[in-house]
């Protein structure tokens, strides 16, 4: 089939490769020049997409990276891929509107639009169905089928891939959700069709939700075991072997990457329109419970230095990490680049290690490497993403203080003085 995926991100690179891969002929389109000409040239912009695998669809034929409205061919079916982030703390769909402008003005009868990005419910219906209908003149449905897919794509994750990964699909209609059915089945292992567009927009809200919050418990927890000279990780360690009824999840210095800090805002926000103002109570806690976390690690390193007469100003405080999680350099809303700014503004030295991210990503903060004279020279350690990668039992040998936001400290043989956050 002709494919054209809009959007050459995290999401839309790695559906565009896998589509081009399984034979269809694909055109991956980007309003990002830049982009479009990394493609060209072969060189992958999101890491589940590896290099060779570019360059053996960009060889063949099957995958073609293309810019501006005027690229789009005639297509089968277009999978619109494009961000959905908050603008002052409300969903922003300009992308998706303006990708399905582009869409809508090169639909033809009988093609398949499909919705990946995510959001709020009633969007592909009442958002993305009227702008390609009034783009194209056609009805939706009856001339053209459109469906929401949504993506569930952990980058970096090896086990858990967009093949192996179960993919809900849903429709307009029953005949919409057979053909994105039919599309997804084959690309990826399991699709679970799901009867309306709006429960499956709810379910990719709800699954990234329920981390959100039970992460927001183990932080509140963590505040309360320090407060009363608790371990919270041994507390949940032993709760987690019961095996039945609790799943885990570890205290850290915030929640980031594009989808944690977003998508319940998107599910609450939701909740208020359709319900008179009344959001969810239970979600804007987490939300506040998390953002707070930042915040937090800097009263901890505050408070050590207090112990011996000082305060942030001028302090060298050394971050292990600023990517959102580890073995990524993905910096996106990441809780890591939150503290060192705020510790910045109170004049504290920060410095940085992580060997994942790209020093022009991090402009004003000074990256280092994890050696003893760094370690030596830091008035604190920070261990705020715990890469594989850093070698733990140096740290606590060699730094003076460490703030252990991982719980990668706990346990070892230490001459620093280690406390969790
Ligand atoms: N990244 C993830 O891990 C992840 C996981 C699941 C779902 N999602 C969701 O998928 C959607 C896309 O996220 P992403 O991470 O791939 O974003 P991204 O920022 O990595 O990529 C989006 C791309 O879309 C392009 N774009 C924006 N507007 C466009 C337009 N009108 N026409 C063509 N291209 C356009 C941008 O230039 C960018 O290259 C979002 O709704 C996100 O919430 C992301």
């Amino acid at each position: 089939m002709r494919v054209v995926v809009v959007g050459q991100g995290y999401v839309g690179l790695p559906l565009a490769i896998r589509a081009a891969r399984r034979g269809h002929r694909v055109v991956g389109l980007d309003t990002d020049a830049r982009r479009v000409e990394d493609l060209k040239c072969g060189r992958s912009v999101v890491e589940d997409v590896t290099a060779a695998q570019l360059e053996s669809v960009l060889r063949e034929g099957t995958y073609r990276p293309a810019t501006g409205a005027q690229a789009v061919p005639e297509f089968d079916v277009a999978v619109i891929a494009v961000p959905t982030p908050l603008r002052d703390g409300v969903p922003d769909l300009s992308h998706v509107i303006e990708a399905g402008r582009t869409v809508g003005r090169h639909l033809r009868e009988g093609a398949l639009v499909v919705l990946e990005s995510t959001s709020y419910p009633g969007t592909t219906r009442t958002v993305l169905g009227p702008v390609l209908e009034e783009e194209s003149g056609l009805r939706m449905g009856r001339q053209f089928a459109l469906g929401f897919s949504p993506e569930r794509i952990d980058p970096g994750n090896r086990s858990w891939t967009l093949e192996t990964t179960p993919k809900l699909v849903s429709g307009v209609d029953a005949a919409s959700l057979e053909r994105t059915a039919d599309f997804y089945a084959g690309l990826v292992e399991r699709v679970v069709p799901v009867s309306r567009c709006e429960e499956a927009e709810l379910a990719k809200l709800v699954e990234n939700t329920f981390r959100a919050v039970n992460i927001a418990l183990v932080n509140e927890l963590a505040q309360v075991a320090h407060d009363t000279g608790l371990d919270v990780r041994e507390a949940l360690d032993a709760a987690a072997t019961k095996p039945f009824g609790f799943l885990p999840f570890a205290p850290g210095p915030g929640i980031g990457g594009h989808c944690l800090p977003i998508d319940p805002v998107y599910l609450s926000w939701w909740a208020a329109q359709a319900r008179n103002g009344r959001g969810s109570m239970l979600i804007d806690l987490a939300e506040r419970i998390n953002a707070a976390r930042p915040a937090h690690v800097v009263d901890r390193v505050r408070s050590h230095l207090a112990t011996q007469g000082r305060t942030l100003a001028g302090a060298r405080v050394m971050l292990l990490g600023l990517a959102y999680k580890p073995g990524s350099g993905d910096l996106r809303e990441s809780p890591a680049l939150d503290v060192a700014r705020l510790l910045q503004v109170e004049g504290a030295q920060v410095c940085a290690a992580d060997p994942f991210v790209e020093p022009t990503a991090v402009g004003g903060l000074q990256l280092v490497s994890v050696t003893d004279e760094e370690l030596a020279a830091a008035d604190i350690v920070v261990v705020a993403t715990d890469h594989d990668v850093f070698d733990y039992n140096r740290v606590a040998a060699r730094a003076a203080f460490v703030l252990d936001c991982r719980g990668r400290l706990a346990g070892r043989a230490a001459t620093a003085i280690v406390e969790q956050l």
